[in-house]
């Protein structure tokens, strides 16, 4: 268990390149944390670090968001918050991304929790009591 503490948003930078020292192979990376804890914030600041030029935003209708990195890899980013049944997940083909290989970034991994691999690399984002900072945990 590692844990990162956010004093701000001038901050993340430093957070972000711990969090993907951190990564050590894993490719699924569950974000847990409640609405506005800061999931999408970070992924932005991961992905842009790794060369993504693209456009980072909350897939929310979409569900999955597909950027490339300057190494010519691919990140997929996704947000279950809206999904309603778990077998959503198996008609958009959600092993596809998952057992690609690829960096998959998971917001609201809790409506899909059954459908999480053993070996995802889980991260929780909270905030302190006074709402000021943020303390990122990688499990
Ligand atoms: N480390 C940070 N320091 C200060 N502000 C932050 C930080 N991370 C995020 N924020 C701010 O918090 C707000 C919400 O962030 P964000 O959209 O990333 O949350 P989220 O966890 O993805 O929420 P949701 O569950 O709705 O998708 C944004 O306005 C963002 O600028
Ligand atoms: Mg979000």
């Amino acid at each position: 268990m590692k844990i990162i503490n956010v004093k701000n948003l001038e901050d993340l930078p430093r957070a972000a390149s711990e969090l993907i020292e951190s990564l050590n192979g894993h490719t699924i990376i569950a974000l847990h944390g409640t609405m506005g804890a800061g999931k999408t914030t970070l992924i932005r600041e991961i992905a842009s670090q790794m060369g993504v030029v693209d456009n980072v935003t909350s897939p929310t209708f979409a569900i999955v968001n597909q950027y490339n990195t300057a190494d010519d890899s691919r990140i997929y980013h996704f947000d279950f918050y809206r999904i309603e049944k778990v077998e959503e997940a198996y008609d958009f083909g959600y092993e596809e991304y998952f057992f690609s290989g690829d960096l998959c970034f998971v917001e609201w991994p809790e409506r899909i929790a059954e459908l999480m691999p053993e070996d995802t690399l889980n991260i929780t984002i909270e905030l302190t009591e006074d709402n000021n900072e943020r303390v990122i945990t990688i499990s």
